[in-house]
């Protein structure tokens, strides 16, 4: 029989060296990371996929907790302190305001809380998982199934209709096609959007757009909801709604963090912590509850 070579093969991304690609023992670099293919690559991968979900956390731990957490940002000549050493611990099942001035840090706390960023030092735990040791392909992993995140410019998909933007979470979570498109339909309707499941971005109000993206982020179940000014494009009637949204979604277990910078919308919550210039001011418990139907 003839033997193969070792040799470099043109992928996608970069240079693979293989090996030959005999089956089960093909391994290489793939965009700079050692890679393993074949089924030895694959049971590597669940094997690692089961050891994540395997080391699931105290219950009754917090479900956030940051320690020391510094966030520098590198910008070539200037370095910029994003984040100062902050110590913050977040329950399961809290609801949560966090307030401050443009450029005190709210949007790099929350992008480190979404595992969309990582620290430069110091820890965050997520559900007992320490993100500063975990690779980008474990942050996206944990990030999709922990996680739903609300923007303030919605970010929806445009051109693509509401109920194919909440079952894209769904898609990349490998849910089967007539489930997820049950689920996501389940999902518009649940935010009062059942009338709008074919319904475009562009042909929506500020205030449905919104309520399709707390769909989408509600598609994988996750425990956790961060919303980053999430009425800060929306009037004060939306606002209100969207707020009583996330109110309802936090009675029925979720766990709510939101960024605002607006006193009216903070109220909505149970605890409100407060940022300024990259550190901690205050946190404390908001008993002047913004009441159903009050107006802002
Ligand atoms: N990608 C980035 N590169 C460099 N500096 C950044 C970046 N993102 C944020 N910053 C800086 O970090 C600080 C905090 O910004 P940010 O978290 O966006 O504040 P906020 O959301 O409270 O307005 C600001 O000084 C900002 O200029
Ligand atoms: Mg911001």
């Amino acid at each position: 029989m003839k033997k193969k070579k070792w040799g470099f093969k043109k992928v996608d991304g970069g240079l693979e060296i293989s090996n030959g690609g005999e089956g089960n023992k093909k391994w290489g670099i793939m965009l700079g990371l050692p890679y393993i293919g074949g089924s030895v690559g694959r049971y590597i991968r669940k094997r690692k996929k089961d050891l994540l979900k395997a080391s699931a956390s105290d219950p009754d731990g917090p479900l956030l907790r940051l320690e020391n957490l510094v966030k520098i940002y590198d910008t070539g000549a200037i370095k910029v302190l994003g984040l100062k050493k902050i110590n913050l611990t977040i329950g399961r099942g809290e609801f949560v305001a966090i307030m401050g001035h443009s450029g005190s840090g709210k949007s790099t706390l929350m992008n480190i809380l979404g595992c969309l960023d990582r620290p430069t030092l110091g820890h965050y735990y997520l559900d007992g998982h320490d993100t500063a040791s975990m690779t980008p392909d474990e942050l996206s992993d944990i990030r999709n199934r922990k996680i739903g995140f609300v923007f303030q410019s919605f970010n929806l998909i445009s051109r693509t209709s509401a109920l194919k933007n909440v079952e894209l979470p769904m898609t990349y979570a490998r849910v089967p096609k007539a489930k997820r498109q049950q689920r996501a339909k389940e999902l518009l309707e649940r935010v009062g959007l059942g009338e709008r499941l074919g319904h475009m971005p562009n042909e929506m109000s500020g205030g449905q757009r919104q309520r399709v993206a707390i769909a989408r982020a509600l598609a994988n179940q996750p425990p956790l909801i961060l919303a980053d000014e999430p009425t800060g494009n929306l009037d004060t009637a939306s606002s209100i709604e969207i707020m009583e949204l996330f109110r309802e979604l936090h009675q029925e277990g979720a766990t709510v963090v939101v960024v605002t910078h607006e006193e009216d919308i903070a109220a909505f919550a149970d605890r409100i912590i407060r940022f300024g210039d990259g550190q901690l001011l205050s946190d404390t418990i908001n008993d002047h509850h913004q009441e159903e139907g009050e107006t802002c």
